[in-house]
C-alpha cells in the first residue's frame, strides 16, 4: 500500500468518523454529552501499542458500530464467538460462521485479532465433559481443536488466550475443570505446547482477573507462570482483565502486578478493562462526577501502562463498545456505565481520559 493511499485512508476513515460521531452527539444536557469538543483523533493513531475491543458477530450489522470500532480501534476480542462453545459442535464438527465474519471483518479493515480463548472451564462444551473416550483420546480430541482453530487463523488471530481463569478466588487453587480432570495437574502446560506447535507464530497468553487483589490467586498464576518458564514451556504474556471500579484496585497494586509480568520479559495485555462506577449501587443514573472519576482512573491505567518498557506492552483491549453493551448490565444487578462510548456511541469522558493519557505519552 503506497503513503498517499494509505494517508488518503487514514483521512477518510478520520472524517468519517468525526461524521459518525459528530451526527451521534446531540445538544442534550445529559450528563453522558460530555466531550463535544472531543478530539475524534481515534485510539490507533495514538497508541503505540494497538488498543482493541471486545465485540460480537451480530455488532457487524451496524455500521455505526462498525464505522467506531474501525475509526477507534486496531484490534478485536471476540467477546464470546471464539470460545470452544460456538466453535466446537462436536469432536469432528465445527460452527465458523460467527468466528470467521469477526476475524473477515477485521482483516479487511486492517485489524488484528486477539483470540479468547482455547480453554475455559466457563465454556467447555458439554459433549466435551461426557467425553466418553479415555484420557489418551481426550488429550488428542482437544489437541486435535487447538491446532484446527489456530491453524485456520494463523496469521490473522496474532494472539491467544491458552488457558482462561485457571485458578480459583481466594484459595488460589487449580480449578477442577474437565481438562484438569482428564489431562491432570499439568494440563495448563501441555495447553501451551499444543498452542505453540499448532501455530509458532501465534503469541500465547494466560489470562485471568483478580489477579492483581487476590493474594492467594496472584502467587498462584505467578508461580505457575514461574514454573512454565523454568521449564522452557512456551508462554509470551498475561492478560490482566482489568474488570475494575473507578477507585479499587489501588493504582499501585496495578502497577506491581503489570511490573512482575514485565519483569518475567513477558508481554502485558490489558485483556478486559472496564470501570465500573456504580458498584455500591448508590446510582440510579449516570451522573458527572461519577464520569470524570472514571475518566481519572481509565487516565491512570492507561498511563500505567505507557510507564512499561515498550517491549513489554500488548496492548489494552476495552471488554465492549458501548456502555449498553457490556457484560456488567445486568450481572451485579445495579445499573452500569463502564465503558468509553455511551448508549449512544457518543465518546465519554472516560475516552478523553483515555486520549489525554495516550497524549501525554507521546
Ligand atoms: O449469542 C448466543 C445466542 O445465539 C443464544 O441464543 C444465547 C442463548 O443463551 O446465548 C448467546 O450467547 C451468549 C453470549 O454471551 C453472547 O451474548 C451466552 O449465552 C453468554 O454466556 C455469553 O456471555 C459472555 C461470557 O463471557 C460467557 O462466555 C459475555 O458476553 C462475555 O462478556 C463474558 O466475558 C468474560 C470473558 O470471556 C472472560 N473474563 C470474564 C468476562 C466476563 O464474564
Amino acid at each position: 500500500m503506497n503513503n498517499k493511499y494509505s494517508t488518503n485512508k487514514i483521512y477518510i476513515q478520520q472524517l468519517i468518523l468525526v461524521l459518525i460521531l459528530a451526527m451521534g452527539c446531540s445538544s442534550s444536557t445529559d450528563a453522558n454529552e460530555d466531550t463535544d469538543e472531543l478530539g475524534f483523533v481515534g485510539l490507533k493513531t495514538l497508541a503505540d501499542h494497538p488498543v482493541g475491543v471486545a465485540i460480537q458477530a451480530r455488532h457487524l450489522d451496524s455500521s455505526q458500530r462498525t464505522d467506531l470500532i474501525t475509526g477507534v480501534f486496531d484490534r478485536i476480542s471476540a467477546e464470546y464467538e471464539m470460545k470452544p462453545v460456538p466453535i466446537w459442535t462436536g469432536p469432528d464438527s465445527y460452527n465458523w460462521a460467527a468466528s470467521d465474519a469477526l476475524v473477515d471483518f477485521a482483516g479487511s479493515n486492517g485489524m488484528t485479532v486477539h483470540g479468547h480463548t482455547l480453554a475455559w472451564h466457563q465454556t467447555t462444551p458439554s459433549w466435551l465433559a461426557g467425553f466418553s473416550g479415555d484420557d489418551t483420546a481426550f488429550e488428542a480430541v482437544v489437541e486435535d481443536y487447538i491446532s484446527t482453530v489456530m491453524q485456520r487463523y494463523a496469521g490473522r488471530v496474532v494472539s491467544w488466550d491458552v488457558v482462561n481463569e485457571a485458578f480459583a478466588d481466594a484459595s488460589g487453587q487449580l480449578r477442577n475443570s474437565i481438562y484438569r480432570q482428564r489431562m491432570g495437574d499439568d494440563y495448563i502446560a501441555k495447553l501451551f505446547e499444543m498452542a505453540r506447535t499448532a501455530d509458532p507464530n501465534a503469541l500465547l497468553f494466560y489470562n485471568d482477573y483478580g489477579t492483581i487483589w487476590d493474594a492467594n490467586k496472584r502467587n498462584a498464576m505467578f508461580a505457575m507462570i514461574d514454573d512454565l518458564q523454568a521449564r522452557g514451556v512456551p508462554i509470551d504474556g498475561v492478560g490482566l482483565q482489568m474488570h475494575i471500579t473507578y477507585d479499587f484496585p489501588t493504582m499501585d497494586a496495578i502497577i506491581a502486578t503489570m511490573d512482575a509480568i514485565a519483569e518475567r520479559g513477558l508481554l502485558v495485555h490489558i485483556s478486559e478493562l472496564d470501570v465500573r462506577i456504580n458498584a455500591l449501587g448508590d446510582l440510579t443514573a449516570f451522573t458527572r462526577e461519577r464520569g470524570e472519576l472514571q475518566a481519572e482512573r481509565i487516565r491512570d491505567v492507561v498511563a500505567a501502562y505507557n510507564q512499561l518498557p515498550a517491549e513489554q506492552q500488548f496492548g489494552i483491549t476495552m471488554w465492549g463498545l458501548a456502555d449498553s453493551d457490556s457484560w456488567l448490565i445486568n450481572f451485579w444487578g445495579n445499573p452500569e456505565w463502564p465503558l468509553l462510548f455511551n448508549d449512544r456511541f457518543n465518546p465519554k469522558l472516560a475516552y478523553e481520559g483515555f486520549v489525554e493519557a495516550l497524549e501525554a505519552a507521546q
